[in-house]
C-alpha cells in the first residue's frame, strides 16, 4: 500500500480518540460472518458513545481515520475472495459493520459540524468502497495478493504486435486485376520456365531475331529434349497459351514475373512484373484498343487520363504502337500494344479472316513507381520495412 496517505494525520488525531462502538444492539440476530466480524471489532471498540450523546468533530474525523487505515491494512492482506468478503462485512457490513458505527455517531455531532461531518463520512465511505473493488478485481484477474500482484502489472501497455500487409507490387497488381476485371477480363497464369515456341515462334519472333539471343535472356543449363528452356523474358507467352487452348471470343489479362539479365538500375531489374492483355473477338479495332487502355489508366491513376498512341514494331502485332498515358502534366511512356499479327492468330489455328483482337503489355513496377512517387525501382526489392510500410 502506498504510505503517507492526504488522510495520514491519524496519528495526532487518533490521540485525542474518544469514541467507541455504541453497544446497545437494535438489530435483528447478525448472520454467522457479522457475528465473527462483531466480535474482531469489539476487539478494537471504537468508542463509549451510544448513538446520539454529543460527539466531538475531531473525535469523529479521528474515527474515519482509523477506519480508513484499518480497512486499508485488511485489504492489503486479502488473498482470495472469501477473505474478502469476510474484510466487507467487518468494514462495510450494513448492520454491524465498522462504517455503519461511525455513521450513528453522525447524529451527535453539533449541528454547525455536520455538513462537514457527512462530507468527510462520505468521502471516507467512497475510498474505501473503491479500494474493496480494486481488490475485488485484482482477484477476478487471477491475481493474488502482494507479491503476484506486484509482478504481474496489469496497467502496463501491451507489447504492440506490428501485422504487415500486402506488398506495393503485389497491390498493384491485384488492382489491375480489379481493374480489368471490371471491364471483362478474366485473369490467368503462365509458367515461368518456357519453351521456345512460346517465348518466341508463335509470337513471330524467329531464330535470328535479337530477341533471342543468349545474352539477353535466361536459358537454363536443363533443356527439353533439343528443345532449349528459358525463364520467359515476357508475359506474351501467355497469349500463347490460352489462345492454343481456347476459342474466341476471349479476354484475359495475364500478370507475372518475367527475367531479362539487365544490370540493376533506377529503372532496371533482371526480374520485374509485366501486365499482359489481350481480347479476340469479331470486329475488334484500334480504337477497342485505345479506351480499354485509357480506361484502365483512369482507374489505375485516378483522373480523366489521355493515352497517345506512337507508331511502333512488335512481331506479333500489326499495326504496333507504344502507348503513353498523360499523367501531372506530363506523357510517360506505358508499353507496347497493337492488333494481334494475323501470323500469330493463325499459329494458334485461328482464322484470321474471322477474328481479330488487340494486345498490350505493360511494366507492373514502371505504373508502381508513377502511382506511389518511387524514384527507384530497386526500393521495390530491398525488402526494408521502412520503405514497404508506407505502402
Ligand atoms: N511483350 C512486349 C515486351 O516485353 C510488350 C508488348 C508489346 C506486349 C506489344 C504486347 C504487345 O501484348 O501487343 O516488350
Amino acid at each position: 500500500m502506498p504510505r503517507g496517505r492526504p488522510w495520514d494525520c491519524r496519528s495526532r488525531l487518533r490521540s485525542r480518540s474518544a469514541v467507541t462502538l455504541p453497544t446497545g444492539r437494535d438489530e435483528a440476530a447478525p448472520t454467522p460472518a457479522e457475528a465473527v466480524s462483531a466480535k474482531v471489532a469489539s476487539v478494537q471498540p471504537v468508542g463509549g458513545e451510544t448513538a446520539g450523546q454529543p460527539v466531538a468533530i475531531e473525535s469523529f474525523l479521528a474515527e474515519l481515520v482509523v477506519f480508513r487505515e484499518a480497512a486499508a491494512a485488511a485489504l492489503d492482506g486479502v488473498a482470495d475472495s472469501a477473505g474478502l468478503e469476510q474484510a466487507r462485512i467487518e468494514f462495510l457490513g450494513a448492520r454491524s459493520g465498522r462504517l455503519k458505527a461511525i455513521q450513528k455517531l453522525l447524529s451527535g455531532l453539533a449541528l454547525a459540524d455536520r455538513p462537514a461531518g457527512g462530507r468527510h463520512f462520505n468521502e471516507a465511505k467512497g475510498a474505501v468502497t473503491a479500494l474493496f473493488a480494486a481488490v475485488a478485481d485484482r482477484l477476478a484477474a487471477g491475481g493474488a495478493a502482494g507479491a503476484t500482484a506486484a509482478a504481474i502489472d496489469v496497467t502496463l501497455p501491451g507489447e504492440p504486435v506490428r501485422l504487415g500487409h500486402v506488398h506495393p507490387i503485389t497491390q498493384t497488381i491485384r488492382r489491375v486485376q480489379e481493374i480489368m476485371a471490371r471491364l471483362g477480363f478474366e485473369s490467368v497464369d503462365g509458367p515461368e520456365v518456357e519453351d521456345q515456341w512460346h517465348n518466341f515462334e508463335a509470337l513471330a519472333i524467329p531464330a535470328e531475331h535479337p530477341a533471342r539471343d543468349p545474352l539477353d535472356n535466361f536459358y537454363l543449363a536443363v533443356a527439353r529434349g533439343s528443345d532449349p528452356l528459358l525463364l520467359r523474358s515476357q508475359t506474351s507467352t501467355v497469349q500463347i497459351r490460352v489462345m492454343e487452348n481456347r476459342q474466341p471470343p476471349l479476354r484475359i489479362v495475364s500478370l507475372g514475373r518475367v527475367y531479362r539479365p539487365d544490370t540493376a538500375d533506377a529503372t532496371h531489374y533482371p526480374m520485374f512484373h509485366q501486365v499482359e492483355g489481350l481480347l479476340i473477338e469479331r470486329g475488334t479495332t484500334m480504337a477497342h484498343l485505345k479506351s480499354v487502355l485509357r480506361q484502365l489508366a483512369s482507374s489505375f491513376l485516378g483522373g480523366d487520363v489521355h493515352v497517345r498512341f506512337r507508331p511502333s514494331f512488335f512481331p506479333f502485332t500489326e499495326p504496333s504502337v507504344e502507348f503513353d498515358m498523360e499523367w501531372g502534366g506530363r506523357w510517360i511512356e506505358m508499353g507496347g500494344a497493337g492488333m494481334v499479327d494475323p501470323a500469330v492468330l493463325a499459329a494458334v489455328g485461328y482464322d484470321p479472316e474471322d477474328v481479330s483482337g488487340f494486345a498490350f503489355g505493360l511494366g507492373v513496377e514502371r505504373i508502381a513507381a508513377r502511382r506511389y512517387g518511387v524514384a527507384d525501382i530497386r526500393d521495390f526489392y530491398r525488402n526494408d520495412v521502412r520503405f514497404l510500410r508506407q505502402f
